[in-house]
């Protein structure tokens, strides 16, 4: 009786949401758990409404996931500047229908004229704000590339009814929300700052404004005319060049013209009888995710509640092993040896662990990376797609810190990158996340600065499950680790899990970073055993954007309420 009473009340709330077509609504079930949308058959979770509702028309038109991946994306490049881009970069992790899985990465490249010591002075010291803000700070972009790749191998639509939407948005112009208002407001001193002059967004703008991008919507109408090519060698590259070259940046004609976005082999291992599919390097994100949750599993986490002490405690540490090899071993695999094997193996991670005491924090100090004997073989947005075939697409992409660079290519309407802060300044020397690095994240052309971002699709018994990924710098994996956690140890809907307080550690600062909301009755016991706690800042941690398929094989969308973020299905 009771399921039959859940059954209705879920399809009640869908039949509700369909009408209402609500962005976060919670619904509440019969059962006492909150899900989030519902869906039968494909479904979109991304930043904003406006992508996502155009990603979800675009499959209800007969395309397939990659086809809503490039309306949604270029949806957010107009609705969502802060993070959505074609002036950045970003990887796209993939699972078809059958089973098949595959990755894109379509990261920023440093420019030709790049150097190691391109951020230092000549006393060597990391000149302040130089790979954060300006000309030089923009890494070559890749997103263009990455789209158009994705459409040319999966694409089933015609490229040009993928842009029209956004070039529709970019035309009739985008609502500012609330928290859009406060961020274009705050960032205005630096829009100015970086590009020399007043660029489009310098007003102050107030909820329910309307922006509209005419420069925006003649570029994609180029690019849809002329292919990928407009971007990387037509008018608008040499908009883009021009632009940064009058500025003082170093991207060159040839830097564009040569890039070109890369096919690669997924991070894959298995947790608890689930198989985790994830991003390779130059992001860490998959090779972290799997070191964390490989360094937890012999502690069977879900003895001890969700949240708790011994949560907490487990799980930092294993953070903390994890972010001090990160540190040490991971950067373009194009340029360095990764030793992905080791890093992943049970053994390596058993040592890594071995020193971890109930008792007594590990402090970052007596923790160094760790020993690579075994021999080897060899501000952001993340969207999450379900189509109605079965395909699943988890896609992250960035143009760093909130705006990039804060450069707004005059003329062709759009931000660029700060992206090449993600590489290792100087050793030693944290980035703008308090990340360090080491050689195998030094600067050199043409490579691929190390990324956080993890797009991450979860199968169980050769079924799909789960598409997640988020923002937030260095706390994109433990935010993507513990929404796995919430939903395959503690039994959550994706709906709960994203909405649930996280933390966050990654070796140094030493200090485990805490959201405001998260309950401060363990932090004491924490601090008793030697722990730092940071909960002053109110930063929230990550904007988890993510599906569930549940097991009547519904889909479930679960959009961060920290964000304006909107999940829609059909
Ligand atoms: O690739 C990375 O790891 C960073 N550039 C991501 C930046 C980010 O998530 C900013 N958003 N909060």
């Amino acid at each position: 009786m009771k399921k039959i009473l859940l059954i209705l009340s879920i399809c009640f709330l869908v039949i509700q949401c369909k009408k209402s077509a609500p962005k976060t609504t919670i619904l509440e079930t019969e059962d006492h758990r909150t899900y989030g949308i519902l869906a039968d058959s494909a479904m979109v979770v991304s930043a904003r409404e406006e992508a996502s509702k155009i990603g979800l028309a675009i499959m209800k038109q007969g395309g397939n996931a990659f086809d809503a991946m490039v309306a949604t994306d270029l949806s957010l490049l107009v609705s969502y500047p802060f993070a959505g881009n074609i002036g950045g970069g970003g990887f796209m992790v993939y699972r078809l229908k059958d089973g098949k899985t595959g990755s894109i990465d379509y990261r920023e490249k440093a420019p030709l004229k790049a150097s190691r010591d391109m951020y230092l002075d000549k006393k060597g010291n990391v000149i302040p704000n130089k790979s954060t803000l300006g000309a030089m700070a923009v890494g070559v972009p890749g997103t263009v590339a990455g789209l158009f790749e994705v459409h040319k191998k999966f694409g089933t639509l015609p490229i040009e009814k993928l842009m029209q939407p956004a070039i529709d948005l970019a035309t009739n112009g985008v609502v500012v929300t609330k928290h859009q208002a406060r961020m274009l407001n705050a960032y205005r001193p630096l829009f100015e700052k970086a590009n020399k002059r007043t660029i489009l967004l310098d007003k102050e703008w107030q909820v329910g404004d309307t922006i509209k991008y005419p420069a925006l919507a003649l570029t994609l109408t180029r690019i849809k005319d002329n292919g990928r090519d407009e971007f990387y060698k037509g008018k608008t590259a040499d908009m883009l060049v021009e632009y940064v070259q009058s500025l003082g940046g170093i991207i060159t004609k040839e830097d564009l013209a040569s890039y070109e976005a890369q096919w690669r082999k997924p991070i894959t291992f298995d947790y608890k009888g689930n198989k985790i599919i994830s991003m390779s390097p130059p992001s860490s994100g998959g090779i972290c995710i799997g070191q964390i949750l490989k360094s937890i599993e012999p502690y069977n986490i879900n003895q001890y509640a969700h949240n708790s002490l011994e949560y907490v405690q487990l799980i930092t540490e294993a953070e903390r092993r994890t972010y001090a090899d990160r540190s040490e071993f991971l950067g373009d695999p194009d340029f360095v040896h990764v030793p992905i094997d080791t890093l992943l193996s049970p053994y390596y991670l058993s040592q890594r662990m071995s020193d971890f005491n109930w008792d007594k924090a590990t402090k970052s100090t007596d923790i160094t990376y760790g020993e690579i004997t075994l021999p080897e073989s060899d501000e952001t947005t993340h969207y999450s797609i379900i189509d109605q075939f079965g395909n699943a697409v988890a896609v992250t992409t960035t143009i760093n810190g909130a705006y990039g660079s804060k450069v707004y290519v005059k003329d062709a309407g759009f931000f660029l990158n700060n992206e090449m802060d993600d590489f290792s300044s100087k050793p030693g020397e944290p980035n703008m996340f308090g990340l360090l690095g080491a050689e195998a994240n030094a600067i050199a052309p043409q490579k691929r600065m190390l990324s956080a971002m993890t797009p991450t699709i979860v199968e169980k018994e050769g079924k799909l499950k789960m598409v997640i990924g988020t923002p937030g710098g260095s706390t994109i994996i433990t935010s993507v680790m513990q929404n796995i956690l919430n939903v395959l140890e503690y039994d959550m809907t994706m709906q709960e899990s994203v909405s649930q307080p996280r933390f966050h550690h990654q070796w140094y600062p030493d200090d485990i970073k805490f959201e405001t909301t998260f309950d401060s009755i363990i932090f004491p016991a924490l601090r008793n055993k030697g722990y730092n706690i940071d909960q002053s800042n109110s930063r929230i941690i990550g904007k988890v954007d993510a599906i569930l398929v549940l097991p009547n094989g519904k889909l479930e969308g679960g959009a961060d309420p920290r964000g304006d973020d909107s999940a829609e299905g059909f």
